[in-house]
């Protein structure tokens, strides 16, 4: 991963926010929140991993009234091991707190429960079954995304959805193993991959897939193909 260049001003759009967040995935998040709420689905949102804020802030505008928001990032904090601190050296070292704080409250008028620890504390702080979405998006390390996708579960409402980025990058091959290893021994469900993302649901994925194939193939401007692979 590259580092994305920090801004010291406010930023006025969601393109100004530094981070890692490609158009495909804002469109697929919003499918996926928006029709949650058509659905009457009410739950908490959680996000591993916040950067700068990029796609927290998309997050946010999609929390309905009583429902609670939490993020979590190291920010400047230590990691919990070397290969953590080195990630994040290499990749995320003009990250601050406020910094994330001033870019979510330039689109926002309140933040959200913000946890500045490693996401192993998660399931501390989140109570099970509370969340209809989980975006993983914080080490790129097997040992803690395989850790982030048991809090996930455990975390998530039955037909809640998981998100988890950076699946399948040359450089993140401890998210594919992980993400892998969870969709063949742990039940994740894949409902759908862009480039960067891998969507699942420990739910059933059947009624998601048909409708999202619907919006899909209604848009001139995605490129869409159906596979199966191990069942799935
Ligand atoms: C890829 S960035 C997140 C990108 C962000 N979601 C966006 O939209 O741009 C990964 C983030 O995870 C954080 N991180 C790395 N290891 C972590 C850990 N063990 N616990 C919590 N956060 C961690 C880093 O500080 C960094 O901000």
């Amino acid at each position: 991963m590259t580092n994305a260049q920090a801004t010291e001003t406010y930023p006025g759009e969601l393109a100004d926010v530094p981070g890692w967040f490609p158009p495909l995935d804002q469109m697929l998040f919003t499918w996926f929140l928006e029709r949650q709420q058509k659905q009457g689905m009410r739950g908490d949102l959680l996000e591993l991993g916040v950067y700068m804020g990029k796609s927290a802030i998309l997050l946010g505008h999609h929390l309905q009234d009583g429902e609670k928001f939490t993020v979590c990032d190291l920010f400047e904090g230590d990691a919990p091991d070397g290969a953590n601190q080195a990630e994040a050296t290499k990749s995320y070292a003009s990250l601050t707190q406020q910094a994330f704080e001033r870019n979510y409250l330039s689109f926002h008028d309140t933040l959200p429960t913000v946890i500045a620890a490693p996401s192993s504390v998660v399931t501390e702080k989140v109570a099970p079954g509370t969340c209809r979405f989980v975006h993983v998006d914080a080490s790129h390390l097997y040992e803690h995304v395989h850790a982030d996708i048991g809090a996930a579960h455990d975390i998530l409402m039955p037909e809640g959805i998981v998100v988890l980025d950076d699946f399948r990058s040359e450089h993140t091959p401890g998210v594919s193993v992980a993400a892998w290893e969870a969709v063949l021994n742990r039940g994740l469900r894949p409902v759908c991959l862009s480039t960067q993302k891998l969507y699942g649901t420990w739910g059933d994925p059947e009624p998601l897939q048909e409708e999202l194939l619907d919006m899909l193939r209604q848009r001139t401007d995605c490129g869409l193909s159906v596979q199966e692979a191990a069942g799935h």
